[in-house]
């Protein structure tokens, strides 16, 4: 696997009526192994030909992301679900009947024409139709299905915008087709059918209550051990980052009157120690946070769980561009998107809550600073 540098060309269109001779340009360029970065409902994708072994490599490539994470496989008729799958389960066709095209992903056994490389050599292979004109009239232009995962360097916020695009992978692909914010602005929900009951791999777009109306043993994302464990020091490992901003994530919960108040408190003393901090706020809690020497990030309401999650990664990448040393978030509710929302903060704060109703929990945490 070896990079390539290009020089990236930006091409801005329409995304309700997509230029088509921009259309034809990108898929040209896929036709010629190379990468087009283009929106979707949920995020910006990095695209190759899915059949084209070399091509998907670029991906790897470009990204620097590890061989072992396969991509997902996209497709803009849902009968070309037969075309890179086989031993298709009904269910399969049912679902897709009712989410596509949209942000629910299906795991299934893989067509050996998909390039073994897209999944990571397994047997199986992640399929999804987007909603999104885009996408959809470029994999019909080039006539072949695209890999692409999300356009972001590996370890980075997934892009909702072109600009997010450029500043992680320019000079590493040859086309960004710029078609505006994301709408949705969180990833797919990736279902694996091949599971002996349907099983979430990832909270995502399509959330677990509409699935499990169709599914009735739907298995919701297993609940990954709480770090709950503050007394361990902080080690350099504490601040690899997984899937994160570059800052410090610190993610809060609790349900007290005083919550809201007790990060304010913290934020205060990060602050005194002269800390750069960010903080992301619902409209609820801004008031309390006003006149703070902080970066603040507005999300709206709390009650807004779909207007959140479609600037929440924007916000995580705005306060870094800013260079700030922790973020602050208190967590959101957990139905609908809240259960995507939920896990990708999770992710930002490696795996750590730390719990406000807690004061035992709150002073081994503050141990650190
Ligand atoms: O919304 C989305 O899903 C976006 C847009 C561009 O479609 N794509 C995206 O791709 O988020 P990516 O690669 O960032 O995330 C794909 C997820 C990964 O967690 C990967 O492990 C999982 O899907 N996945 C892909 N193929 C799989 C397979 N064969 N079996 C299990 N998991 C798979
Ligand atoms: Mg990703």
């Amino acid at each position: 696997m070896s990079d390539y540098s290009v020089e990236t060309q930006i091409l801005s269109l329409d995304p309700h009526q997509p230029e088509p001779q921009i259309i034809s340009r990108a898929a040209e360029v896929l036709n010629a192994q190379g990468l087009v970065a283009f929106p979707t409902e949920t995020v910006y994708g990095l695209g190759a030909n899915a059949l084209d072994e070399i091509a998907v490599d670029r991906i790897f490539a470009a990204k620097q992301r590890p061989f072992y994470d396969p991509l997902i496989v996209h497709i803009s008729r849902k009968i070309d679900i037969d075309f890179v799958a086989q031993s298709i389960p009904e269910i399969a066709y049912v679902l897709a009947a009712r989410f596509w095209p949209g942000p629910l992903t299906l795991v299934l056994k893989r067509h050996e024409r998909v390039a073994p490389n897209v999944s990571a050599g397994l047997g199986t292979v992640a399929v999804r139709m987007p909603n999104h004109l885009i996408p959809l009239k470029l994999i019909e232009a080039a006539g072949v299905p695209v890999a692409a995962p999300s356009a972001n360097l590996f370890t980075r916020p997934s892009p909702t915008s072109a600009q997010h695009v450029l500043d992680d992978l320019g000079g590493h692909v040859d086309l960004i087709l710029d078609g505006g914010p994301c709408p949705i602005g969180l990833e797919s929900t990736v279902l694996d059918l091949t599971a002996e009951h349907p099983t979430i791999l990832r909270p995502g777009g399509a959330p677990a209550e509409a699935l499990s109306e169709i599914i009735p043993d739907l298995i919701l994302p297993s609940a990954k051990p709480f770090k709950d464990d503050t007394n361990a020091k902080p080690s350099p490992g504490m601040m690899l980052k997984h899937y994160s901003p570059k800052a410090k994530f610190l993610l809060f919960k609790g349900s007290s009157r005083n919550a809201t108040e007790k990060v304010v408190e913290i934020a205060r003393g990060l602050i005194a120690q002269g800390y750069k901090v960010g903080l992301m706020v619902t409209d609820e809690d801004h008031p309390q946070f006003v006149g703070m020497k902080a970066e603040i990030e507005r999300l709206g309401s709390r009650q807004d769980l779909a207007g959140i999650g479609k600037i929440l990664f924007a916000r995580m990448r705005s306060l870094d561009k800013k260079g700030v040393d922790f973020i602050l978030m208190r967590s959101l509710p957990s139905e609908g998107l809240g259960l995507a929302i939920g896990d990708r903060l999770f992710k930002a704060a490696e795996q750590q809550v730390i719990d406000l109703d807690s004061e035992k929990n709150l002073s081994n945490f503050f141990r650190f600073f």
